[in-house]
């Protein structure tokens, strides 16, 4: 399968899964789970089985892996496509009816990224990318800013929703907000993705974050021009994830690094 059919298949799921939450939103409080910092929706769960349905039938085969596998999450192989889901990215906005959520499909064959979908139902904004192709909104191309400095910069990032005590989120933040020009958390990994890839910021950071939050924006941003690296693994899937508009990529990096070093010698 191309990687245009790929899209294409990635694109049709992503709009009807997230047409369906956009249509039942007056559902978003019908919770399957409530945690401290996250909630777990009966809708996410009914949008994970929209997509792989379209997936089975469409890409009959391939494996998917999903923030809310209805059956065993899969694993691909080197011939073996794996479709990375998120059905509702950005579900603690979702939940409180703020407009920063997304559908977010990637496809990827071994560790190559094939193909990435993100859709945005309230604002009817679909990114998209294949790894031949340029990177997307609505059919408009994207490009990664300019910005070389990181005091000129704006940097997304988000705060790790176990908030583990061992690691130094707000700290982290704290030291980019006042090397940035601004941080923002807006709440979904994904979203925050396009907006470095469409120049609208200039880096996304997070760790604890999951392969199905950056799956399909990573290559975006990629595509788009800059730069995405996992920097770190926490285990238990957890990712420590840097991207950004590839000039400032090294500097965030050490901002990041400095924070972790100071952390561990205050430590040890
Ligand atoms: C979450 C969002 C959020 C990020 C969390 C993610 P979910 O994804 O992307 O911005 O801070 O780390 O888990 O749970 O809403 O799919």
């Amino acid at each position: 399968m191309t990687p245009q059919v790929c899209l294409e298949i990635a694109v049709t799921a992503a709009r009807a899964a997230g047409g369906y939450a956009r249509a039942q939103r007056h559902r978003r409080g019908e919770a399957n789970q409530r945690l401290a910092h996250d909630v777990k929706l009966a809708l996410d769960v009914e949008c994970q089985g929209i997509v792989e349905a379209i997936i089975r039938e469409r890409a009959p085969g391939h494996a998917i892996l999903g923030e809310e596998s209805v059956g065993a999450a899969e694993s691909g192989d080197d011939r073996t496509p794996l479709w990375i889901v998120d059905p509702i990215d950005g579900t603690v906005n979702f939940s409180h009816g703020l407009p920063f959520w997304c559908c977010s499909i990637g496809v990827r064959l071994g560790a190559r990224s094939l193909a990435g979908a993100v859709y945005a139902p309230d604002t009817d904004e679909l990114y998209t990318a294949t790894c031949d192709g340029p990177a997307l909104c609505n059919g408009a191309p994207l490009h990664v800013s300019s910005v070389a400095a990181v005091r000129d910069s704006l940097i997304m990032t988000g705060l790790d929703k176990q908030l583990d005590p061992r690691l130094p989120p707000f700290e982290i933040f704290r030291a980019i907000s006042v090397r940035a020009q601004k941080a923002r958390i807006i709440g979904s990994a994904a979203l925050d993705l396009c907006h470095v890839a469409a120049g609208r910021a200039d880096a996304y950071f997070e760790q604890g974050i999951y392969i199905w939050d950056i799956a399909a924006a990573a290559l975006i941003v990629e595509r788009a021009g800059g730069r995405a690296e996992q920097i770190g693994d926490m285990g238990h899937g957890r990712l420590r994830f840097l991207a950004s508009n590839g000039s400032i990529h090294e500097a965030v990096k050490d901002i990041i690094a400095r924070v972790q070093q100071d952390k561990t010698q205050a430590e040890g």
